[in-house]
């Protein structure tokens, strides 16, 4: 596989303070890779270092096979970024702000137009193209923001937690068009706090926490490295305790509390001990009135592995 950013030894300091801590990563092209940690974690220093707009302390950064330090300005006109905060004139029309970006990444009369008018369009904006930026909605505003990132079409695109303040729909729509770029052949690196976001559009991911990358490869691949296993809660008719009993002594049960009044069962992972209890509970005429399963993600990923939530 290809890899079309190659990070080593990243060191970002902040005055004394180590804010992106020995980070390595290889992006392959294609990918839509995740960046996922919580505030704090050093996911936009990390994405600021890669894009040339912070000096490193140390290590080193390769983009499509090139040392960035000696070739950091044709990197950059094939790299476009998102970022965190809102990055257009709010004085300025949609199509003002994209042409501005443009030129500024070199494109010049029918070029420029043509892919204005592509970034736009790309974003739901075309009809809107003449509205002032400050009189957007927030969702809008993170479109634009997106529209401004885009117009040069580059091959490898940063975003910076692109959803943040903006309704589920318009989410969801900003998700879905990251799909469609990546199916067009861009490679997106993206950072959220959000492990939802990470769960429906990204491959593979690096959670990181305090400056340091704790975890990194496929969704499915973090999950089965971590012990823990599906949690069930089960609500019963009656003779909570007696279950609790029988639950307790059944194979792949770690644990099985009473949690007012409702059976808080933690498992290990394979399926079979889920049927392993319904059928032990069914034989003894157990009367369950409800049942949940949690079945363990990035949250629980990310818990096991430091102890905390991600957003705490
Ligand atoms: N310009 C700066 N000067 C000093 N410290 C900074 C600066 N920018 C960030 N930091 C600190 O570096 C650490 C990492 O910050 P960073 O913004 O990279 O985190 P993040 O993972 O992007 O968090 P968030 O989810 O809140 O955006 C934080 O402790 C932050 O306070
Ligand atoms: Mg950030």
């Amino acid at each position: 596989m290809k890899m079309i950013i190659e990070v080593t030894g990243l060191v970002k300091r902040y005055k004394d303070y180590t804010a992106v801590d020995g980070v390595n990563l290889s992006i392959q092209e294609g990918e839509i890779f995740g960046l996922l940690g919580p505030n704090g974690a050093g996911k936009s220093t990390t994405m600021n270092t890669l894009l040339g707009l912070l000096k490193i302390n140390n290590g080193t950064v390769k983009m499509f096979g090139k040392d960035f330090s000696k070739h950091a300005k044709e990197i950059k006109q094939s790299v476009g970024y998102v970022p965190q905060d809102l990055a257009f004139f709010e004085t300025l029309s949609a199509i003002d702000n994209v042409t501005y970006w443009g030129k500024l990444y070199g494109l010049r009369g029918k070029e420029l137009h043509t892919s204005v008018q592509e970034a736009l369009e790309f974003t739901g904006l075309w009809d809107r193209r003449k509205g002032i930026a400050k009189t957007f909605s927030g969702g809008m505003k993170r479109r634009l923001n997106i529209a401004c990132a885009i117009v040069h079409k580059p091959r490898i695109l940063f975003m910076d937690e692109p959803t943040v303040g903006v309704d589920p729909q318009s989410r969801n729509n900003i998700l879905e068009s990251i799909k469609i770029m990546n199916q067009n052949g861009m490679t997106i690196i993206y950072t959220t706090h959000y492990m939802e976001e990470i769960e429906a559009i990204c491959e593979r991911v690096a959670i990181m926490d305090f400056g340091k990358v704790i975890a990194l490869g496929s969704i499915d691949e973090l999950i089965d490295s971590i012990s823990t296993g599906t949690r069930l809660s089960l609500e019963l008719a009656s003779n909570t305790d007696a279950a609790i009993s029988l639950i307790k002594e059944l194979e792949g049960v770690t644990a099985c509390n009473n949690i007012n009044g409702v059976l808080d069962i933690h498992l290990e992972k394979e399926e079979r001990f889920l049927t392993g209890i319904m059928e032990n509970l069914i034989r003894k005429e157990f009367k369950i009135k409800s049942m949940t399963l949690e079945k363990p993600n990035l949250e629980t990923v990310f818990l096991q592995l430091t102890g905390k939530k991600l957003r705490d």
